[in-house]
């Protein structure tokens, strides 16, 4: 995610914009760049890569007033230089955190005003924008008003005007953004660490208003009224604001996941199903499909597999990558080749693109980091959007994954005239919904089955067809940051086995949300209950039933499409709890790295 920081007042905007810069790189960055205003003009200094490669270029000897600087996390474009923030046009420089859905729309029209664009960026037309309705305004704050009735999506803007010199302007929609408040000297940031250094005092910009920032602050509403507004204290130290107040980058990571889904979603939906199709392959030219990944990257393959193929009616395969790299591999020029990836830089991943590039084969990268290796390499790529995940065990990034092989799902079976047009449109509709269903998930308390659970020495989880991909990715999250020994197992393979080690207070989390093969899982359920197992069991309101089970989460029953990535959420907030009960390094769990490079 980007990060903005901003200053007007006595100190040396440099040094507190680089100093904002750093506290905001937890965020996870690509590029930094800071504008500041000296002898009458703006300096507009950016560097790809790490904030010591901006310091580098700039002038120690240089001091300024008022400035704004980012840190960009790239969504549109490559992440180099001439992408990176603050952008200029005319007599406006801006930094932007969020993503403008109709920037190309408006580009359009800029270019006809005779206006030129450097950037691949989205964030390049607010600049254009603003000069252009200056030139006909010529008032900043009426200017800003009439660009909100233009921009279509998220953001929070730090904006700075030629012609006012001590000044800075902020507004947002969607995207973070708050105002350090001093004796005589005022911030803009995404958020608290930006500022901590300086002040604990800030205001919080809420959606629609914008902000006049000098020695003071005036807040407006679009009528240019005043708002009032009330100054907060941050009490916590650095650590605590960097996780925004939750305990865990985990935690805070699973409570991001509802706005992560309307950015991931976002593209594909918003003109209907001509942006689905738009947005995706031309997947008629394929008769086989083969998804790639690791951990939950696989796991989310598997999920994937289940919706391709009973919607889109077309055999897919899911493979681990460190397997598929040296396996035979049956593929030809009707096969497309999936690979996932949250980093875009996992090793086998990334050794089976090449594998398969060597062969002819096209390859699609569902990847969240953009420009990294996938990304470029793949033949076409898809970015999730979760923004950075700090957290090594994943939450948001899986969630995104789904999603996205869900809406490829349903682009490929309405294509092929297997969805009409009225349930693509219902199911369309659906994940404009996703996000209010992610949060009552979020909101269910998880801690009783953490407690029956967060003593015991193993676990089971089961599920059949899309249940079961979805309990390996339960048990996977479970054991990685519990330490807990956990398997998942598809529920008619117990008997076959591992139903031996079923005892008194053997602990089983079933999953039950596909309503047509509910009642042989239930049936599984009985069997090990019957022995002695302790059952935590996920299902919908339609499957809720009469048998017996310790503990219960029941989610709403809703469409194939969405119903995974609701249930993937009791899933992550058990494992979080039961790790928090055994005292756990949740967020860096032993032996693991957030990006496995090599093989
Ligand atoms: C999941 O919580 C793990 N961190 C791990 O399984 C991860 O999904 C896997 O290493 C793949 O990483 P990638 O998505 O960056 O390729």
């Amino acid at each position: 995610m980007c990060g903005i920081v901003g200053y007007t007042g006595n100190r040396n905007a440099i040094t507190v914009l680089l100093d904002g810069l750093k506290a905001l790189e937890y965020r996870g960055y690509d590029s930094a760049g800071i504008a500041y205003r000296t002898c009458n003009r703006i300096e507009v200094v950016k560097a790809s890569g790490k904030i010591v490669n901006l310091e580098k270029k700039l002038n120690p000897n240089m001091h300024s007033n008022v400035g704004i600087g980012h840190t960009r996390w790239a969504t549109h474009g490559k992440p180099n230089e001439v992408n990176s923030h603050p952008h200029r046009m005319g007599k406006f420089t801006i930094v932007h955190n969020g993503i403008i859905e109709n920037y190309e729309v408006l580009k359009k029209l800029l270019v006809k005003s005779g206006y030129k664009f450097k950037t691949e960026t989205d964030s390049e037309v607010i600049a254009g924008l603003l000069d252009k309705l200056y030139s006909e305004k010529n008032d900043v704050l009426k200017v800003i008003v009439e660009l909100k009735k233009l921009l279509i999506g998220s953001y929070a803007l730090g904006i700075i005007c030629d012609d006012i010199p001590d000044k800075i302007y902020a507004v947002r929609k969607d995207s973070p953004l708050i105002i350090g408040v001093n004796d005589d000297e005022s911030f803009i940031a995404s958020d608290v660490p930006a500022i901590l250094k300086y002040t604990n005092k800030y205001i919080i910009l809420n959606d629609n208003e914008i902000a006049e920032i000098g020695r003071s602050v005036n807040v407006y509403n679009d009528n240019l009224d005043i708002v009032n507004k009330e100054v907060l204290t941050f009490e916590g130290n650095l650590e605590v604001a960097e996780k925004n107040g939750y305990e865990h980058f985990m935690l805070k990571e699973i409570h991001e996941q509802p706005e992560v889904i309307k950015n991931t979603t976002a593209p594909f939906l918003k003109f209907g199903l001509e942006s689905l199709t738009e947005n995706m392959p031309d997947f008629s030219k394929y008769d086989k499909i083969d998804i790639i990944g690791c951990g939950s990257a696989y796991h989310a393959g598997l999920v994937g597999k289940c919706l391709i193929e009973k919607y889109g009616n077309i055999p897919v395969n899911a493979f681990v990558a460190s397997e598929y790299r040296y396996q035979k591999i049956f593929a030809d020029e009707k096969t497309l080749v999936i690979l996932i990836s949250q980093s875009g830089e996992t090793a086998d991943t990334l050794a089976c693109l090449r594998k398969v590039h060597d062969m002819g084969i096209n390859t699609l990268a569902i990847v969240n980091v953009v420009g990294s290796s996938l990304a470029r390499e793949a033949d076409k790529v898809i970015y999730i959007k979760a923004g950075p995940e700090i957290s090594v065990a994943t939450t948001k990034a899986y969630l995104a994954q789904i999603t996205i092989l869900s809406l490829m799902a349903l682009n490929i079976g309405y294509n092929k005239k297997l969805i009409s047009e009225s349930k693509a449109l219902e199911i369309i509709d659906s994940y404009e919904k996703l996000p209010n269903f992610i949060s009552e998930m979020i909101d269910k308390d998880y801690k009783d089955i953490a407690k029956s659970l967060y003593d015991k020495d193993n676990c089971f989880y089961i599920g059949r067809g899309i249940d079961y991909a979805l309990s390996m990715e339960g048990s996977l999250k479970l054991k990685e940051i519990s330490y807990i020994v956990s398997c998942a197992y598809a529920a008619g393979e117990l008997k076959h086995g591992t139903i031996s080690l079923i005892e008194d207070g053997t602990n089983v989390i079933a999953i039950v949300t596909d309503k047509n093969i509910a009642d042989k899982t239930i049936g599984n359920i009985k069997e090990v209950k019957s022995r002695g197992a302790v059952i935590s069991l996920i299902t919908t309101e339609q499957i809720d039933d009469n048998f017996d089970v310790d503990y219960k989460v029941v989610m709403p029953t809703l469409n194939d499409f969405i119903s995974p990535m609701v249930c993937a959420i009791p899933l992550q907030l058990i494992s979080y709890e039961t790790a928090k009960l055994r005292g756990c390094d949740i967020d860096k769990p032993k032996n693991l790295a957030k990006s496995v490079t090599v093989e």
